[in-house]
């Protein structure tokens, strides 16, 4: 019976992927390798962007502005259609429906990413920023955008990033005061090396979990903490599930913003534009937004019933500096990242 529901959900799930491309094909791809000129008028899109998170995180309010800025911006032309919560499968799914073009734009973590690209690994480096309003300056700069263009050879155009909100760690039932205290918690991180290495280094059991999983391992006992965001602490409801929430805001969190590298190359430079710009502009709103909720979000976690409290920094700099040895000499952008923002 288990293996006929296995095969049914793996048979919807391919049907639906195929739908998809089928859709695309029709709509945005009809650029894709068109002899049209590049200064064409009057084309219009049907895009569609995948994400993992609920409706109700800041990541989806991001794709819902970015989808109200392509409309305003293109006078109607460009039309986008929304797939949150992993609706199209996992991000590794997601990613490759975006080389292949089948799905045109994701917002997907740059910690996923760091284990196909690895510069991705750079934005892990502890307590790099002092707060989310610096990381976001970040974008800006030359080697973060340098950072985007190693997805070029995977057929993806790396657009921005997003920020909603740094890293926190959850406990189900201990209060760690101190990096010493998580020797042997088994804490859930997303499937990323450098997650996976950073609480190696705190004496900590990293377990790999996609965020969909998470719920489920807190509640039996699977695991016994995470490495999380307060958003997501909230739109997932794992206030119900964990009692302590240090609010270490350790690690910065960008989601990627990308698109189809193809279709992005065939668009005339007008309407690449307005990509960029409704992208930069849904970037804006989503750190904005989220900043000014911090305070809000610690509340509302507190009358939830979780102890919200702060660890000091200076307890983890011998793990930042264990975290740039070892990650410095990988990369070169590594390298530039940890010199242009570690001060
Ligand atoms: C996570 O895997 O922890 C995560 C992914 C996307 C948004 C927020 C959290």
């Amino acid at each position: 019976m288990k293996r006929i529901k296995k095969w049914g959900i793996a048979f919807l799930t391919t049907a639906l992927v195929l739908t998809t491309a089928a859709c695309s094909q029709n709509t945005s791809s009809e650029t894709k390798g068109s002899s049209e000129p590049k200064t064409e008028e009057g084309k219009t899109y049907n895009f569609k962007l995948a994400h993992i998170t609920p409706t109700d995180h800041m990541w989806h309010k991001a794709a819902e502005k970015f989808k109200e800025e392509l409309d305003k911006r293109s006078d109607g032309r460009m039309q986008l259609e929304i797939y949150p919560a992993s609706q199209l499968g996992t991000e590794a799914d997601m990613v490759q429906q975006i080389s292949a073009g089948s799905v045109d734009f994701g917002f997907i973590t740059a910690a996923y990413l760091s284990s196909r690209a690895p510069a991705f690994t750079a934005w892990f480096a502890p307590y790099a920023f002092k707060d989310l309003e610096s990381a976001n300056a970040a974008r800006d700069t030359d080697v973060a955008k340098k950072i985007l263009g190693t997805l070029d050879d995977q057929g993806i155009k790396g657009l921005d990033y997003l920020f909603a909100g740094n890293r926190v760690m959850l406990f189900k039932d201990k209060e760690v005061l101190k990096p010493e205290d998580m020797k042997g918690i088994r804490f859930r991180v997303t499937p990323s090396p450098p997650l996976q290495d950073f609480y190696k280094s705190l004496g900590a059991s990293p377990e790999s979990l996609p965020l969909p999983e998470v719920y489920a391992a807190v509640q039996t006992g699977v695991i016994d903490g995470m490495d999380m965001d307060l958003d997501a602490t909230i739109t997932n409801k794992y206030y119900e599930v964990a009692k302590y929430g240090a609010v270490t805001n350790h690690m910065v969190w960008p989601a990627v913003a990308m698109m189809n590298k193809n279709t992005f190359d065939n668009m005339s430079d007008d309407d690449k534009k307005i990509i960029e710009e409704s992208i930069k502009a849904a970037a804006e709103y989503a750190v904005t937004t989220r900043s000014a909720q911090e305070e809000e979000f610690k509340k509302t976690l507190s009358d939830a019933g979780m102890k919200i409290y702060e660890i000091d920094q200076t307890l983890f700099e011998p793990y930042m500096k264990q975290f740039d040895e070892k990650y410095g000499p990988t990369d070169p952008l590594i390298q530039e990242f940890i010199d242009t923002f570690r001060k």
